[in-house]
């Protein structure tokens, strides 16, 4: 299947490792040219070197998307590198959860700053640019806590319950500039948040993920590249009827729809 990338531009944040690299690669893959975000300026730049050498188009971006003025600044280099900007991946994250009553104001302010501002930043600095050029599209990574919170996950299921509704308003407001907004739920995937919880729990990798699985109707947790699969989907020109929905990507775990 043709996905309609070849010359279109994407930012990815979160793009030095796990989900965001391999969305990055992928869309790369597909001919898009990619602008990659992270604060690590290492690792980024080894992202960037592993899609030129498969012949990709990549400008790395280091910033920190919980600050307003890295957000403007990724979005301006963005545009200078490339000219235009029609893709917006809204990856960057990290695993937030505790016990309510640990949870202390900075924790939540920090937590809605990454993963709900900067989305809603870097949407409002993406939409003109879209917008001049007939569309574009949004994909927002979220978490099927946002659908289905248990007990001891806060702060990141209120903020990924703020960034679902955040995805619905914003496909009805931009449908008619053919901006099309989508979010994708995640369960459990391999990637460096799972590695640095299980040499804290002082627990073999793949018996952590091994424990993970058990609650996955599909018998594993899911691979980065599997998320990328869906984000280039919904990036692409064969996703240009679906707007405001949230894909559950979690081998079946979750109970909703
Ligand atoms: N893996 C899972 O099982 C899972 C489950 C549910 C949701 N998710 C969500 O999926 C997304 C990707 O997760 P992942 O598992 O691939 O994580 P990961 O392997 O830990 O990678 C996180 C990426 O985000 C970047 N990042 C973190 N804070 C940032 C900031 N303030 N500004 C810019 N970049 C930042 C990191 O680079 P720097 O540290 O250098 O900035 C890194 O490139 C996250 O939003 C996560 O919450 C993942």
């Amino acid at each position: 299947m043709d996905l309609e990338l070849k010359g279109k531009v994407a930012i990815v944040t979160g793009a030095s490792q796990g989900i965001g690299k391999a969305a990055a690669l992928r869309l790369a893959a597909e001919g898009a040219r990619v602008v990659i975000a992270a604060r690590g300026r290492e690792l980024l730049d080894r992202v960037a070197q592993e899609i030129r050498a498969a012949g990709g188009s990549v400008a790395a971006v280091p910033a920190d998307v919980s600050r307003a003025e890295d957000c403007a600044r990724l979005v301006a280099e963005a545009v200078k590198a490339f000219g235009r900007l029609d893709i917006l991946v809204n990856n960057a994250g990290t695993s937030a959860t505790g016990a309510f009553e640990s949870v202390t104001d900075e924790l939540w302010q920090a937590d809605f700053e990454l993963k709900l501002f900067a989305a809603i930043r870097l949407a409002r600095l993406a939409l003109p640019h879209m917008n001049r050029q007939g569309g574009g599209r949004i994909v927002n990574i979220t978490n099927i806590g946002a659908k289905q919170p248990r007990a001891k996950s806060m702060p990141t299921t209120v903020t990924r319950a703020a960034g679902l509704a955040f995805t619905k308003a914003l496909s009805k407001e931009f449908a008619p500039q053919q901006i099309l907004v989508n979010s994708i739920c995640i369960g459990s995937v391999r990637a460096g948040q799972h590695e640095a919880k299980a040499a804290k729990a002082g627990v073999a990798l793949e018996q952590y993920y091994a424990n993970l699985a058990k609650d996955i109707p599909l018998g594993r947790v899911g691979r980065a590249e599997e998320v990328a699969n869906a984000i280039a989907f919904l990036a692409s020109g064969a996703a240009s009827f679906i707007t405001g929905s949230s894909i559950n990507l979690d081998g079946g775990a979750s109970a909703v729809l």
